[in-house]
């Protein structure tokens, strides 16, 4: 991991010198990791956003401090140095990379640049082409007397990967070519469709295999064989959009020669526009930014070129970019795409949900095809206090919507735009019926959501409620997963929590046909049944948890495990609470951290007569273990607010906090006039001073030790 120093949140103005280089260090560590990762590694750490971001930074430090640029300069580094396993070979001509613009003033600013470097007056003529910027590798060709002889793929521009071999084996490209030059290097983007991506994870998920987070990293790591023939099944593409060594001039124009690249049988963008001036070339990005949803395949930008090649030559090369030519990115993390459906999905609880399913588009490096809507009010433009959101617009499918994604969290459908509505778009119609099992899905005042009523009839709700069950907090059985759920179930050998106890008793002997089933032998299988075997003797806590009952959480099951002891108190305490008045009721109330929400639930639970058939079903087949409140009558620390800080020696902080709940203290993060004791480790710094000058107790690691000692 990098360090990160106090200096990368300075303004660049506001740097000292000193803060400068250590800055521009800092930039050339990160950035050549991030190289690393994304050109040899094939798996980006950075958003592209944010790398150039810190490029970016980089540059205006060193048109600051232009005597601290470092020979190691991200400035002058495209891509990153060949991984080992494949030939080298030096490019004849290097293969850069492109500046970038990022807003139409950019755009402005780089017409302008160009005609102050060739002397040309504001209204001269001067033509460029403007075509997508493919999301993909770039590939190097060579072709001697219209033979393919040699593909490189870019390396650190000068040394590229020999990828001779796999690049035979793509489509697209050309064995050989009738009317070439004697040699011709073609040059241009390998890419994978969006379906083939989707497929080709598809089966990658299926065999065990790497799956990939973009087409981008599968297309490179497809390429990147060093088994040519693994690159045979990938069904890669390429687009020809530049050339490097020639022995004759494939035309007068960019746009010449790429007429004469399609000529000569390579695949060239068929959105590759000739514009007179920046005011067309951002209406030429503008259409592509359109169209991009609809493409099938990724592009981040569009790419503008100075037409003429007797102009691109005079314009020539900075280190690493062509003056010639600029990416025009596209915003990172937000995209638009189109709405191809919306599909109801069942939860544990009933919950009907809607999830978006989009054509499939990058949205931040990683490909999104579903996305969720949230609830129905949602979809029709309102919030849960009947209030417009996104000013009362309503989603329909057929829209363009735009998705985005923070973090690793769900892509989200954040915005529509209503203005290219198809005609025949309608109104969503939100289900008042579950697609799963054709029950009443009703919506509850106050409630957001709209619930399935089936229970246990609806397969939806069982395997969500299965797959609840003997998940990490529940039961936790070890080789039974969501997978394993979903296969006994629809295989009708389990529909409740009950019959997972009696699996061996009615299949057991039959380990011979689990044994035949997909991914299981006799030692998994006996293994599987060990493990449910282990879990028959189980904590209340983990029983109410299990369970899944609606609100009622991890937190909650342990409380209320504590709070009535063993499952007959619990279930006694329930069917007296049933008429949610009444002493009973009262009690569970009066439990710290529960709501009437959380009791209501807890309550309907075991009144409901199917669902209060299956928990005795399933309890009949368990042991279950007391919950025992730790006595903390002697704790000197109980009910007091402990607050740790420095480094701890003889325990970690996780360990001693938990220690010290277990005494009934509360342990908190911060020191205020609550608290009652510190233990201070060595390097505490502001909360010790904060507790001196309150007067608060404090203790030394070993002396905390010794208060707790014995209990
Ligand atoms: S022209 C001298 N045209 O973008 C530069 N590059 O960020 C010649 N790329 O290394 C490159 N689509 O891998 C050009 N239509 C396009 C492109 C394109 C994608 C890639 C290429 C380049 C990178 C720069």
């Amino acid at each position: 991991m990098t360090s990160y120093s106090t200096t990368m949140d300075l303004d660049v103005d506001a740097l000292s010198a000193e803060q400068a280089s250590e800055e521009l260090a800092r930039l050339a560590t990160v950035l050549a990791e991030a190289n690393t990762d994304y050109h040899t590694e094939d798996a980006p750490t950075l958003s592209d956003a944010e790398y150039d971001r810190l490029k970016r930074r980089n540059a205006a430090i060193e048109a600051r401090f232009a005597e601290l640029k470092r020979p190691d300069s991200p400035s002058d580094q495209v891509g990153a140095p060949v991984a080992s396993g494949f030939g080298k070979i030096t490019h004849d001509v290097r293969m850069l990379s492109l500046g970038n613009a990022f807003s139409d003033e950019d755009v402005a600013e780089f017409d302008v640049s160009i005609r102050k470097y060739l002397g040309l007056a504001s209204d001269a003529a001067l033509t460029y082409t403007a075509e997508p910027k493919i999301d993909g590798l770039s590939l190097s060709l060579r072709y001697e007397k219209g033979v393919l002889v040699q593909a490189a793929t870019r390396g650190d521009g000068a040394v590229g990967e020999d990828v001779t071999q796999n690049a035979r084996t793509v489509s697209d490209i050309p064995h050989t070519l009738t009317g070439a030059p004697d040699l011709l290097e073609v040059r241009g983007e390998v890419y994978m469709s969006h379906a083939d991506f989707e497929a080709l994870n598809a089966r990658q998920t299926e065999r065990g295999g790497k799956v990939f987070a973009n087409p981008r990293n599968a297309a490179a790591g497809s390429l990147r064989q060093l088994d040519a023939e693994i690159t045979r099944a990938r069904p890669l593409r390429f687009f020809a959009y530049a050339w490097g060594s020639l022995s004759e001039p494939l035309s007068d124009t960019q746009s010449g020669a790429i007429d004469a690249l399609a000529k000569l049988g390579f695949s060239t963008n068929p959105l590759t526009e000739k514009c007179d001036g920046p005011d067309a070339m951002v209406a030429h990005y503008a259409r592509i930014a359109e169209l991009r949803p609809d493409l099938g395949y990724d592009i981040d930008g569009v790419v503008y070129k100075v037409d003429d090649l007797a102009l691109q030559s005079r314009l020539g090369f900075r280190s690493t970019t062509p003056r010639w030519a600029i990416a025009h990115k596209f915003p990172a993390e937000l995209a638009w795409t189109r709405l191809e459906g919306i599909d109801i999905q069942v939860g544990r609880t009933g919950a009907l949900s809607p999830v978006a399913r989009l054509a499939p588009v990058t949205v931040g490096g990683v490909v999104v095809s579903n996305a969720t809507l949230h609830n129905e009010d949602y979809i029709k433009g309102v919030d849960s206090k009947g209030e417009e959101i996104r000013g009362g617009k309503d989603i329909r499918v057929g829209d363009l919507v735009q998705v985005y994604r923070a973090g690793d969290v769900i892509p989200k459908v954040a915005d529509v735009d209503i203005a290219k509505r198809p005609e025949n778009a309608t109104a969503f119609i939100f289900p008042h019926q579950c697609p799963e099992c054709g029950s009443d899905a009703v919506r509850e005042e106050g409630d957001a959501v709209r619930r399935c009523s089936g229970g246990m009839i609806c397969p939806a709700q069982a395997v969500e409620k299965l797959k609840h069950f003997v998940s990490r907090a529940a039961f936790d059985i070890d080789g039974m997963g969501a997978k394993q759920v979903e296969q006994f179930y629809a295989d009708g050998w389990i529909a409740e929590p009950a019959d997972i106890f009696t699996l061996q008793a009615r299949y057991g002997s039959g380990i011979q046909q689990l044994k035949n089933r997909e991914g299981w032998g006799e030692k998994s299988a006996n293994a599987l049944f060990a493990a449910i075997e282990a879990k028959r003797t189980i904590p209340l806590a983990r029983l109410i948890f299990g369970l899944g009952i609606r609100h009622v959480g991890e937190a909650s099951a342990n409380m209320i495990a504590l709070h009535y002891g063993t499952w007959a108190a619990l279930s006694e305490a329930m069917d007296a609470a049933r008429a949610q008045e009444g002493a009973a009721w009262d009690d569970l109330i009066s439990i710290d951290g529960m709501g009437a929400i959380m009791a209501g639930s807890l309550v309907g639970a075991f009144a409901q007569e199917a669902e209060r058939a299956s928990i005795t079903r399933l309890v009949e087949g368990l042991e279950i273990t007391e919950a025992v409140r730790a006595d903390t009558s002697g704790s000197p620390v109980a009910g007091k607010t402990v607050v740790f800080t420095g480094t701890l020696e003889k325990m970690t902080r996780a360990e001693a906090k938990a220690r010290a709940e277990r005494l009934g203290a509360k342990v908190s993060g911060s020191v205020s006039a609550k608290t009652d004791l510190l233990v201070a480790g060595p390097g505490a710094g502001s909360k010790a001073k904060k507790a001196a000058e309150l007067g608060i107790e404090t203790l030394d690691e070993d002396g905390w030790i010794k208060l707790i000692a014995g209990l």
